[in-house]
Parts: structure tokens; sequence; C-alpha cells
């Protein structure tokens, strides 16, 4: 604790010397949020942390999240700083989307829109007609298939069969997902149910279908914040990343908020609901970087004029 102190003073002293913001996801430790909190800077889903890193003053953005955040930040302002914790973080989507052989693959469809989640690399990025974050991907498929259009989808399956289910569009699916969500089991939600029939069930759409099936809200991090605050229910089941228990548990303090079951949870699985790359933003590794500014995000210019284009359209797009 006291290793702990050193650096949480450490790291606001830091903060306010550089006049640098920190922008935190809802998966990254309660430590990580307490701090962004405390110095004025920014708790979001992946879409508001774009919007508040693009509009904030600041010339120093520490983004806490993964790597494809913090390129989307570098994106979106190639003048500022982009620090993180640990360039290392990365995703499994990104991870499960090569840019070469997504390029290979947009190329056997050329008369398709190309609809990329955000949580992929600056490369795959480039070859997008689309950004789109969960919590605006339902809207922006809706007004393509309206305007007649056929589309690609990258990289989350899970994600894009709901999207398909819900809005009717001709779309073909690349085959990524997310470890974390993919882990959820309906069958343990379920049984979960029976001793709590009052409870809501809250699911991120990155989770399979039969998990989706058994949701009362089905939704990206905000959206999901949102329905445990406006819902009557005073129990909650959450199958999305334990790191959003903090917020939810701050918003609500009187509701009870349950874990989702995952595989083997009980026997083996001890934080299975939880992304091993968000944890990587340690209070050491920020502290860190914000000294050698060793984890610095760096995207090619080049990238960055493709992937802008995309991105932009996102961040304006009206529903
Ligand atoms: P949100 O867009 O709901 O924040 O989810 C992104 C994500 O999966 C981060 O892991
Ligand atoms: Fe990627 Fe899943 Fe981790 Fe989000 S929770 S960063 S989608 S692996």
């Amino acid at each position: 604790p006291e290793q702990q102190q050193f650096w949480i003073e450490q790291i606001k002293k830091d903060l306010h010397a550089r006049n640098a913001v920190l922008i935190a996801h809802y998966y990254t430790p309660a430590v990580i949020q307490t701090l962004a909190e405390q110095t004025g800077g920014f708790i979001g889903d992946s879409l508001e942390m774009a919007r508040f890193g693009a509009q904030h003053p600041a010339q120093t953005l520490i983004v806490a999240g993964v790597r494809f955040m913090g390129e989307t930040a570098k994106i979106l302002s190639p003048e500022k700083q982009v620090l993180m914790p640990t360039l290392e973080a990365t995703c499994s989507l990104d991870i499960g989307c090569d840019a070469e052989e997504f390029a290979a693959f947009c190329a056997e469809h050329p008369e398709r829109e190309v609809v990329v989640y955000a949580n992929t690399s600056a490369a795959v990025k480039a070859k997008a007609d689309w950004v789109v974050t969960s919590s605006i991907a339902l809207k922006v498929v809706s007004h393509l298939r309206e305007q007649g259009k056929k589309i690609i989808w990258a990289p989350d399956q899970h994600l894009g069969q709901y999207i398909q289910r819900s809005t009717g569009a001709d779309m073909i699916l690349w085959n990524g997902a997310c470890i974390v969500h993919e882990e959820f089991k309906a069958k343990g939600i379920l049984d979960l149910k029976k001793i709590h029939p009052t409870a809501a069930v809250l699911v991120h759409p990155e989770s399979p279908q039969s998990v989706v099936e058994v949701a009362d809200v089905v939704g990206s991090t905000s959206q999901l914040l949102k329905a445990a605050s406006t819902l009557p229910n005073e129990v909650f089941i959450v199958a999305t990343d334990r790191g959003i228990f903090y917020k939810m548990q701050q918003q609500n303090p009187t509701k009870r908020f349950l874990e989702a079951p995952t595989a083997g949870q009980g026997a083996t699985c001890r934080s299975c609901a939880h992304c091993p790359w968000m944890a990587m933003n340690s209070l050491e590794r920020l502290a860190a970087t914000l000294t050698s500014e060793a984890e610095e995000i760096q995207v090619p210019p080049q990238l960055i004029e493709q992937a802008l284009i995309p991105l932009k359209r996102m961040l304006s797009f009206q529903a």
C-alpha cells in the first residue's frame, strides 16, 4: 500500500507537470479509474474515449486501455503525444485480424461496404469505409442497409451476428472473437437467475448468441451502465468484463451486481471475465510511462491519413 500511494502521488504530480490528461476504459483496474476521476481525466467506453481525447486541449493524452484505443487517439490527434501504460496491451480481436489477410478478404468482395470494429489495428482501419464501436454499430449498419449496401464486417463474429439478426443486413463476417466475452455461458446465467429471479441480465454484444438471447439489455459498456442505473431491478447479472463493476457499484450503491458465469467457474477459473490486456494497466506502468515516455504510440502518417476517413465518419455520424 505504501508503494501504491507513492505511485499515485507521483502520477498526480507528473500529470499536472506535463499538462497531461488520463483517459481510462471501464475495464481498467479500479485504482486507475479512481485516478482518472481524481485528476480531471475521463472514464468511458471506446467511442467516448475517442471523442474525449480528440476534443481535449491537453497536448499529452495518457490512454489506459488497450492498444487500439491509443492508436485511435493518435489518429484523431496526430499532433498530440499519446502515451500508454504499456504498448503490449493488445486485444484478441486485433490479434485475430491481420491487415494483409483482411485486405485479401476485402478484395474478394469489392462491391461490399467495409465496416470494421474499433478493436483493430490502424492498418485494418485504413482499409475500411466505416469504423464502429459497439455503442454505434447497430445505428451505422441500419443506415447502410437502408441505403441498400451489402457489408463486410470484421473482426468480431458474435457482434457481427447480433447486428445481422437485429438489422437484417446482408453481411459477410470475419471470424474473430473476444476471449473474455466468448466464455460466458447461457446455462450458467439461467441457473443464477433461478436463485435471483428478479435479476435483470445485462450482456455486451461480443458475447455468443446463446448468451445474447437470455439478455434483458444488450449494449456497449456505457449502455449497460445506463441500464444498471435506469432499470428498477435491485439485482443484475452482468456479462461483461468485471472492471465495469467499479462504476456500476459507485453509481448504484444499493443495487447488487453479480458476475455472469463463465466456463469452469468455481472450479479452475478465477478471473475468466477479466481481460488480461486491460489488467496490464498497472499503477507502476502508468507511473513509469509518465517518466520514460517509452510507451508512446506511433502511427505512420500514411496510415493516419487513411484511417482518419472511416474514423471521422463514425464520429460525425448522426442516426
Ligand atoms: P466498448 O466499446 O463497449 O467500450 O467495448 C470495447 C471493448 O471491448 C473493450 O474491450
Ligand atoms: Fe479485446 Fe475482449 Fe479485451 Fe475488449 S475485453 S480488449 S474485446 S480481448
